[in-house]
């Protein structure tokens, strides 16, 4: 079977106060009236077979009403343990010859053609027993992502994250592509993978798995899980990657930057010094400013000029910390 796996743990802190731990990026319906979750799951359905949500106990009810109607199987952590572990659990739970298709839930994507037949690539090399992996042109030395060294399909190395240098010296030499997080396998091969680059996570993440009760892990096994993501713990390792090369639009719509670029281009109004508001409905003048964001909310606001889009994630800790 194709099994299509939504991840649903973050919390998109550099969106806030749009993002909010009660309401995380995933769940705003702003992207023509719908939340990126919403769109993924619309996406996916159209290859998948069977669905299976990877979400935490803090979201698990907005993650229910979006998925009202649709037949799933929930894995609910109660902490999280990052993403090699939620790939896990979701593995767990399916035959070793099912292909699952693992997605994010906060990504934006656009030209479905050209996704979808991405993706169907993938579940190809994934049925030849490979791990695939969808890699998006470069256009700037972003450190937030993974990096693909590649040669048409095949992958040289994969690099999680590099530093500023590194990243530019990536984007000098051409050959890569960053890592869009959407990933491609077999139940039984990733899972050999996991076993064989991180013993005591796997055993530690089938021993919570083993123990949840009505699709919730139990918390005190999952706190024995070592945190690390997929990228570290398998695909950095894996001599077994491909790489789909991939030409449909994709965001993380991780920040403000981003959000910004997108509402844009999607007629959002902006002024003639690129300044934007959000979630305001009285008029509003930007007397002075540049390329700034109003962002408002019930109970905060937030103002930024854009190239500050990624201190917002201390803005977020500094609050949390606080209460
Ligand atoms: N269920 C669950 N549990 N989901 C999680 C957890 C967890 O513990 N941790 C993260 N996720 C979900 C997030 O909600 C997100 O949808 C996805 O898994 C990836 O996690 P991020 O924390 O957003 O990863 P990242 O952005 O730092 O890096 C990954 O994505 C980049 C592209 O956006 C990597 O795969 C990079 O290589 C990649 O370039
Ligand atoms: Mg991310």
């Amino acid at each position: 079977e194709i099994v299509n796996v939504i991840l649903s743990g973050g919390v998109g802190s550099r969106l806030w106060p749009l993002s909010r731990k009660s309401k995380p990026k995933q769940y705003i319906p702003i992207f023509e009236g719908k939340s990126l979750f919403k769109h993924t799951l619309e996406r996916n359905q159209k290859i998948a077979e069977k669905l299976i949500l990877v979400g935490n106990s803090q979201n698990i009810e907005l993650s229910s009403s979006e998925l009202e109607g649709i037949t799933y199987t929930k894995i609910i952590e109660s902490v999280p343990r990052n993403t090699a572990a939620a790939v896990a659990f979701a593995a767990f739970a399916c035959h070793s010859d099912d292909v699952l298709f693992v997605t994010p839930s906060d990504h934006l994507i656009e030209d479905e053609e050209a996704y979808l037949k991405a993706i169907n690539q993938g579940i190809a090399f994934a049925q030849e027993g490979y791990i695939a992996t969808f890699g998006i042109e470069p256009n700037k030395p972003e450190t937030g992502y993974g990096y693909i060294e590649h040669k048409n399909n095949a992958v040289i190395s994969f690099r999680e994250k590099p530093n500023e240098y590194t990243a530019k010296e990536f984007l000098k030499k051409g050959n890569f592509l960053w890592n869009s997080g959407i990933f491609c396998f077999r139940a039984g091969v990733y899972l050999n993978e996991l076993m064989r680059f991180e013993p005591n996570l796997y055993a530690a993440a089938e021993k919570a798995y083993e123990f949840s009760k009505d699709g919730y892990l139990n918390e005190e096994l999952s706190l024995q899980i070592p945190s690390k993501s997929i990228d570290y713990a398998v695909m950095e390792r894996s001599e077994h990657i491909k790489v789909v090369p991939s030409n449909f639009y994709w965001s993380d719509m991780g920040s403000f930057d981003s959000l910004y670029s997108y509402l844009v281009k999607k007629g959002h109004p902006v002024d003639e010094h690129g300044n934007i508001s959000i979630g305001v409905d009285k008029h509003v003048t930007f007397l002075g400013l540049t390329d700034s964001v109003l962002i408002n909310t019930n109970d905060a606001m937030l103002v930024l000029h854009k190239s500050k889009a990624q201190e917002v994630k201390d803005i977020y800790e500094q609050l949390e910390r606080e209460n």
